[in-house]
C-alpha cells in the first residue's frame, strides 16, 4: 500500500483548513474594506471579511507549515519545500474566499447568505491554484479535497447544530 497520496493530501489539507478556520473563529470587528463600496454601490466585500480574520487566517497556515516543516527538519516528504507551499496555500486560501465574497456581493447577495459550492470550495480552489507555484497536485487530489470539504462542512455545521451554535444543520 503506497500511502504517499493520503499524506500529500493531509499535506494540503492542514494550511488550507487552518488559515480558512481560523480566519472564521478569530474574525475581529473592522472589515477589510473599510466599509467601501464598489461602482455598483454594493459592498465591496461586505462585513463579513475582516482586518483581524484575514491576518490571523495567513498567519496560523503559515505557522502551523513552519512547525510541520520544523518537525521535519526541512526535509518535509512528497512535497519538496513545503515551506513556501503551504505560505502560498495560506495566502491564497484566505484570498479566494475574499474572492468569493467579492464576487457574491456583485451577484447581489447579502453578507451570510449561503451560496452552494462557491461558499465551501472559493478558499480551497485560490489556495491550491497559489500553491501549484511551488507543488502542482493531481486533478484527482483536487476533486478529493473538493469532495472531502464539502462532506467536511456538511458534518461541521450538522455539530454546530447540535451543539447550539446554529439554529439549523446546513
Ligand atoms: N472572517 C473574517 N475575516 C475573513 C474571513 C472570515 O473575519 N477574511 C470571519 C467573519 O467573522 C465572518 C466569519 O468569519 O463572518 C465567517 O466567514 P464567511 O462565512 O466566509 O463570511 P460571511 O459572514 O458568511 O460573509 P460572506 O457572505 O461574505 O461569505
Ligand atoms: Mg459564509
Amino acid at each position: 500500500m503506497d500511502y504517499s497520496f493520503f499524506i500529500e493530501i493531509i499535506l494540503v489539507l492542514i494550511p488550507l483548513y487552518l488559515a480558512n478556520s481560523s480566519a472564521m473563529l478569530l474574525g475581529g470587528k473592522t472589515p477589510i474594506d473599510l466599509n467601501q463600496h464598489f461602482v455598483d454601490k454594493k459592498p465591496f466585500l461586505g462585513k463579513g471579511k475582516t482586518v483581524k480574520g484575514t491576518l490571523f487566517g495567513i498567519s496560523i497556515g503559515i505557522l502551523a507549515v513552519l512547525l510541520i516543516d520544523f518537525y521535519f527538519q526541512g526535509k518535509v516528504p512528497i512535497i519538496n519545500n513545503y515551506l513556501h507551499y503551504g505560505i502560498l496555500v495560506s495566502i491564497g486560501a484566505i484570498l479566494g474566499d475574499l474572492i468569493g465574497s467579492f464576487l457574491k456581493r456583485r451577484m447581489n447577495i447579502e453578507r451570510g447568505k449561503p451560496v452552494l459550492l462557491l461558499d465551501q470550495l472559493d478558499f480551497v480552489i485560490v489556495g491550491i491554484l497559489f500553491g501549484s507555484l511551488v507543488h502542482k497536485v493531481s486533478v484527482e487530489l483536487f476533486l478529493l479535497v473538493c469532495v472531502i470539504t464539502l462532506i467536511a462542512h456538511r458534518i461541521a455545521n450538522f455539530v454546530a447544530f447540535k451543539f447550539k451554535l446554529k439554529k439549523v444543520p446546513w
